[in-house]
């Protein structure tokens, strides 16, 4: 097992990667959360990981802790304010007090939203992260960043409220379909480039066994992007500056996985997005033209996506405008300058940002 400890203060908290660990969660609750032992928990699961997975949870929390537990179905439909006051009313019909845990059981959308239901039920309850994609364990499970979209943009009303604890147990990542792991990829690249030229150097050696989901490569992997986003968290945790690194392919990303609608994993628009933004770094003199191709070939060896078909360029525009880094008239991008460093967001000229985004819609 490794150990990851994101150092914030007054609020440290571990992050546990490594298989096996679902089974014994309630021992781990209990060693790591001072103070949770004889408190109830409530576990807002993905219908679908409950399935899979829930016995085990079960079974490894029950024999320590009195077990609620709600569902929520599959899919970022889910990350609505509707769904929230469901959730509500679950913490209300199991009298979930003040001193109660929500245990986050699921993917990035039930991590966003039980992670929203924990910091605003009572005006804010402790939240256990039990991440089961590989995207959830490499990025939103860590950072205390929380929240559901509206009318379709995404995360509009959010918080930020940091977990007591994350367990990651990468042997959940063997039920995961292909494609959620493969663009999970993309967010692991993106470490890389903004942080950790040695992690990208890792992907490049063992992108064969990465694909095919070894788990002795993912736990590294789950670790090292730990390890990034830790750190930076740890330094910047309300997005002030050093934080912002984060949205590295983003910008665009986000506003195409919007223009999307479902049609586009996270993972893969991050990769159009970082695409442009390695574009953007290069016109801009940041990035020599080695550091953009070494990104984009890492890309296509993961098989994740070069272009995107059938998306409106006027359409993708206007979900840019929506983006948190636009203050003013230009879009904002984390540009890098070389492997492994970025800077924070700047100003990028429309006309620059139209022709990046042209690039890739096909
Ligand atoms: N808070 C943050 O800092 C942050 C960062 C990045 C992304 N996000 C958010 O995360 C969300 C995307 O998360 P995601 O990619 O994990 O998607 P997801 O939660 O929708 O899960 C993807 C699919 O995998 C299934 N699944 C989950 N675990 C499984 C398992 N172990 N075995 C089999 N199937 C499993 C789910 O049922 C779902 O159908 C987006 O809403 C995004 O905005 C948040
Ligand atoms: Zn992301």
């Amino acid at each position: 097992m490794k150990r990851v400890r994101v150092r914030l203060p007054g609020r440290a908290y571990p992050i546990l990667i490594g298989p096996g660990q679902l089974s014994r969660l309630g021992a781990l609750i209990d060693t790591h959360v001072p103070g949770s032992r004889g408190r109830d928990l409530l576990v807002i699961a993905d219908s679908r990981v409950n399935a899979l997975h829930g016995a085990t949870l079960l079974r490894g929390l029950e024999e320590r802790f009195r077990v609620a537990r709600a569902l929520v179905p599959p899919g970022e439909g889910s990350k609505t304010l509707a769904r929230t006051g469901r959730l509500y009313e679950a913490c209300r019909r199991h009298a979930l007090g003040r001193d109660g845990v929500i245990v986050a059981f699921g993917g990035g959308v039930v991590g966003d939203l039980a992670g929203f239901v924990a910091a605003t039920w009572l005006r804010g309850v402790d939240l256990v992260m039990v991440p089961t994609t590989l995207l959830a364990q490499v990025d939103s499970s860590i950072g205390g960043k929380v929240g559901v979209n509206l009318d379709g943009v995404k995360n509009m009303v959010g918080s930020f409220h940091q977990p007591r604890l994350v367990v990651s147990d990468t042997s959940l990542l063997a039920t995961l379909p292909v494609r959620e792991r493969r663009s999970a990829f993309a967010e692991i690249v993106k470490c890389g480039m903004i942080a950790d030229a040695r992690l990208l150097g890792l992907l490049e050696r063992e992108a064969d066994a990465a694909l095919a989901g070894d788990p002795r490569i993912l736990e590294k992997l789950v670790a090292a992007c730990c390890r990034i986003k830790a750190r930076i968290v740890a330094a910047d945790e309300r997005e002030r500056g050093a934080r912002e690194v984060l949205n590295y392919g983003h910008t665009i990303g986000h506003a195409i996985e919007a223009a999307a609608a479902g049609r586009l994993r996270h993972g893969e628009a991050v990769a159009l997005g970082m695409r442009a933004a390695a574009r953007l770094s290069e016109e801009l003199g940041h990035l020599p033209p080695a550091g953009r191709e070494r990104q984009d070939r890492l890309l296509d060896r993961l098989g994740l996506p070069a272009v995107a078909r059938g998306l409106d360029a006027g359409l993708v525009f206007s979900k840019l405008k929506w983006d948190k880094k636009v203050r003013g008239r230009n879009p904002r991008f984390v540009l890098t300058g070389k492997v492994g460093s970025a800077t924070l967001a700047l100003p990028v000229e429309e006309a620059r940002v139209r022709r990046a985004l042209d690039a890739l819609l096909v």
